[in-house]
């Protein structure tokens, strides 16, 4: 039997029948229909310029993919798995469409420079998508930090109480993660924004065509320098996927932190109703199901990034079958994030914040400690080491009688140490402790608003900066 494939031309038996589910992208490439509509547009505009198509036919393609992109859009277009991919189903689609110009529209490019593009497309505009979204979680982070600069929790080193702090300040700590990882995407939107169209197979074509033009009428920068790096590169995606797992790994952070605050042991926060969910078999509880699912998502993330790493490695120049299994890794990271970084940002903007609950913590485990240390080098003149071992003495005499360390009296503190003069205690307050780390990117709230007023003026140039990598198409 005679082999109907667009590719079939040197075949005398059809492929087995097995192949056609192996083989094939279809089922889930689809998803770049848009992408690969766009590019055969700009491919066959160019075309046209440089004399290789005359208009009518650069008219009838642009017409027939609009069709097509109608028919995938409503639902009727006939995807068959036969076709392999997206790029020939489209393209079988627009010859009957449209006839012979159709089936010119392939001139000077393969599926390899084509698949290329659509996937790098693909994964600049989701990158955008994500950082877009990146920006609205770190806007709701520091309308928080701003109301929250006087609410003192304790800040903890190895779970432990450690130093009083104020909630703002700890929003901060987590706005410097997604400011990072806003600033890594928008780099690598910029290392990877360049065309591959026109690379054709692996060693460019001997058609006079225009590659600059093309990039240009995409959003591009310019075009990729190397034709047969271009069509095995998948760097782009590997980047994405990348920084994707960074997100994935700070959201996983700050996610634990919920659950343990939403705990009946912390009490600092409560999730709306709407973001928690009931046990099917004991009536009082509501669990933090929302923030585990966050702080789960990110083995999907550094899954996915070792799947395509593993794909890629050891291949030869040029384009290899096995990048096809490319696409799925960053389909799902992609769609994942986008929903996690929703779902933080609403789940942030409901949560109430308990700052009686913060403070009473805050009266356990010493948190003063390095105070009274600190005072007594600034006070009594004595090394810290020296200082850290009074210190000591005086957390193991309230640890005996019972007490916090800010519990204890003038004359309690004055027993423990001959050389602890009286108004040590006046130290011990949790408001003074943390007002007193006033160093750059201390917790004291001056520092804080500081930090907040630094981060504001980030956010306003990051969205101008955005607003700039957003694609604009024209041709
Ligand atoms: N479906 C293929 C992929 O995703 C498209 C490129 C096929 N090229 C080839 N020479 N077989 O990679």
């Amino acid at each position: 039997m005679e082999n109907t494939k667009l590719w079939g031309g040197r075949f005398k038996e059809s492929a087995a029948k097995i192949l056609d589910t192996f083989n094939a992208s279809l089922p889930f490439d689809k998803k770049l229909y848009l992408q690969d509509i766009l590019g055969s547009k700009a491919h066959s505009s160019m075309l046209e310029r440089c004399g290789i198509l005359n208009k009518d036919e650069k008219e009838a393609i642009h017409k027939g993919l609009d069709t097509i992109k109608e028919e995938i859009q409503k639902g009727t277009f006939d995807f068959k798995l036969s076709d392999e991919d997206i790029h020939m189903a489209i393209e079988s689609r627009l010859t009957a469409l449209i006839g012979e110009a159709g089936k010119k529209l392939h001139t000077a490019r393969s599926r390899n420079d084509q698949v290329a593009l659509d996937f790098r497309l693909f994964t600049l505009e989701a990158n955008y998508k994500i950082a877009s979204l990146l920006l609205e979680l770190i806007t709701t982070l520091l309308n928080l930090a701003k109301e929250h600069t006087t609410t003192i929790m304790p800040g903890m080193t190895h779970l432990q109480h450690a130093q009083p702090v104020n909630f703002g300040f700890t929003m901060c700590a987590y706005i410097c993660m997604f400011v990072r990882d806003f600033e890594r995407l928008t780099a690598s939107h910029q290392r990877n924004n360049f065309s591959p169209l026109g690379s054709a197979a692996l060693a460019g074509t001997p058609y006079t065509i225009d590659r600059f033009y093309t990039a240009n009428a995409l959003g591009f920068n310019a075009p990729t320098l190397n034709a047969t790096d271009s069509v095995s590169d998948r760097d782009f995606a590997l980047d994405f996927l990348y920084d994707l797992s960074m997100i994935g790994m700070h959201i996983s952070r700050f996610a634990e932190e919920l659950v343990l605050w939403s705990s009946y042991e912390f009490k600092f926060i409560s999730l709306s109703d709407a973001y928690s969910t009931g046990s099917s078999i004991m009536p009082q509880k509501k669990n933090p199901d929302v923030p585990e699912l966050l702080r789960g998502k990110s083995g999907r993330m550094y899954g996915n990034l070792f799947r395509l790493l593993t794909v890629l490695k050891g291949l030869p120049l040029a384009y290899n079958k096995d990048t096809q299994e490319d696409k799925e890794a960053v389909f799902d990271s992609f769609e994942n994030m986008e929903i996690c970084l929703q779902i933080l940002n609403d789940l942030v903007k409901t949560m109430q914040i308990h700052k009686e609950n913060m403070k009473k913590a805050c009266q356990k485990g010493h948190l003063c400690a390095t105070d009274l240390a600190d005072f007594l080098v600034s006070h009594c003149k004595i090394p810290f080491r020296e200082a850290h071992h009074i210190t000591g003495k005086a957390v193991g005499y309230a640890e005996s009688v019972g007490k916090d360390l800010s519990e204890l009296s003038a004359e309690e503190l004055c027993k423990v140490d001959s050389i602890i003069p009286k108004e040590a205690h006046l130290s011990l307050s949790l408001e003074n402790s943390m007002n007193s780390r006033n160093s750059y990117g201390g917790t004291s709230t001056k520092s804080t608003l500081a930090q907040i007023e630094s981060l504001e003026a980030w956010l306003n140039l990051a969205k101008i900066t955005h607003q700039k990598n957003q694609r604009k198409m024209e041709f």
